[in-house]
């Protein structure tokens, strides 16, 4: 058997529209406030793609950052895996759009589906692929134009969304020296497949007039049901890093922004402060596959990321899925 190569974060990236969409703005359009919104979820602006850009666009940005964080150029890339469930198309996948603007002639590209778990997922495929030797340099990509799936008629789900993307480039430590990933964990629970769902316009209910007119391509959100799921995965992860390598060694922890409540549900479960903890989702909402990286990248901005420290990302969603990353900076 071949001996695993250590695996580390060479740079990451993260861009977000410019078009900033405050609570007030669906004040005008659903029986909401900005009062409701900031007390139940902690959201009090998202930011929303324009007409003429797409999922591909947002990823190109963050791509091109962590690329130039990473010092390396797009020809290195060995591979491209974009976590996302808002593609620009059904096929092919966004991925070869993000390979081609990038100019990453000698990467293989994929998409892949796991909702809010997107880019714990890709951030796990390429740890994969690099700690067996079978690619040098992944880049990872979380992203989401969720403002197009998102009705807006519907008050219970159209507040929490945004737009946004996030990317690392995933490398041999010993060729990077930082960010060392020490341990990745997926998991998913299909009984939970309602939970948060896009009924139609896949081959089980493909588009039709009637599809349409039910508002059945839009997402639909079970709050209550996901809120439960959300607190006890969250609280369970983390617990687990926490617990056999104690609390003084974690430096941050990075969770899924899906909604302020959740998160603070799921530290008070484990008696911790949210001292260590990143929380943006007041000024970008909740975008998905894209939450992990972002904060990442702004944590990394802030230099709140303790060098020698051990980080936890943590990410779980639709399908149900969920996973979780170890990593010392
Ligand atoms: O990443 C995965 C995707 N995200 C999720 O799945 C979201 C997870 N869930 C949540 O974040 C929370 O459950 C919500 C923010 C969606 C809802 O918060 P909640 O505290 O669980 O509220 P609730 O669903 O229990 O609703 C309480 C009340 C209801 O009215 P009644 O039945 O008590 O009269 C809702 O109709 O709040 C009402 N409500 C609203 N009121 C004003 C629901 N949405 C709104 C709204 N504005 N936007």
């Amino acid at each position: 058997m071949t001996s695993r190569v250590r695996v580390g974060i060479a740079g990451t990236g993260a861009y977000v529209p410019e078009r900033v969409v405050p609570n007030a703005y669906f004040e005008e359009i659903v029986d909401t406030s900005d009062e409701w919104i900031v007390q139940r979820t902690g959201i009090r602006e998202r930011r929303f793609v324009a007409d003429d850009e797409a999922c591909s666009h947002l990823c190109i940005e963050a791509s091109k950052r962590a690329l130039a964080a990473a010092e390396m150029d797009p020809a290195d890339l060995d591979l491209i895996v974009l976590g996302t469930l808002t593609p620009d198309h059904l096929l092919p996948s966004t991925s070869c759009m993000v390979q081609e603007a990038l100019g990453a002639k000698n990467a293989g590209a994929f998409d892949c589906n796991a909702a809010c778990t997107g880019f714990l997922t890709a951030l796990n495929t390429a740890e994969a692929f690099v700690a067996a030797g079978r690619a040098k340099r992944v880049l990872a990509i979380g992203a989401e134009a969720l403002s197009r799936f998102v009705d807006f008629q519907d008050r219970t789900s159209c507040i929490l969304f945004g737009d946004a993307a996030g990317a690392c480039v995933v490398a041999p430590h010993e060729d990077c020296g930082r960010g060392e990933i020490l341990e990745t964990s997926l998991g998913a629970d299909g009984s939970g497949f309602e939970f948060i769902h896009m009924v139609a316009g896949g081959s089980r209910y493909p588009p039709t007039q009637e599809t349409v007119e039910r508002r059945e391509h839009f997402i639909r959100v079970r709050g209550r049901d996901v809120f439960r799921f959300a607190v006890a995965r969250m609280s369970d992860l983390i617990r687990d890093y926490v617990e056999r390598y104690g609390e003084d060694e974690i430096g941050l922890i990075v969770p899924h922004q899906v909604n302020r409540r959740i998160i603070d549900a799921a530290l008070d479960r484990i008696g911790m402060t949210d001292e260590k903890v990143v929380v943006n989702i007041q000024r970008y909402a909740n975008t998905s596959a894209a939450t992990v990286p972002l904060a990442l990248d702004e944590a990394l901005q802030e230099g709140r990321v303790e060098k020698g420290k051990l980080l936890i990302l943590v990410a779980f969603g639709a399908g149900l899925t969920w996973g979780s990353a170890l990593i010392r900076w």
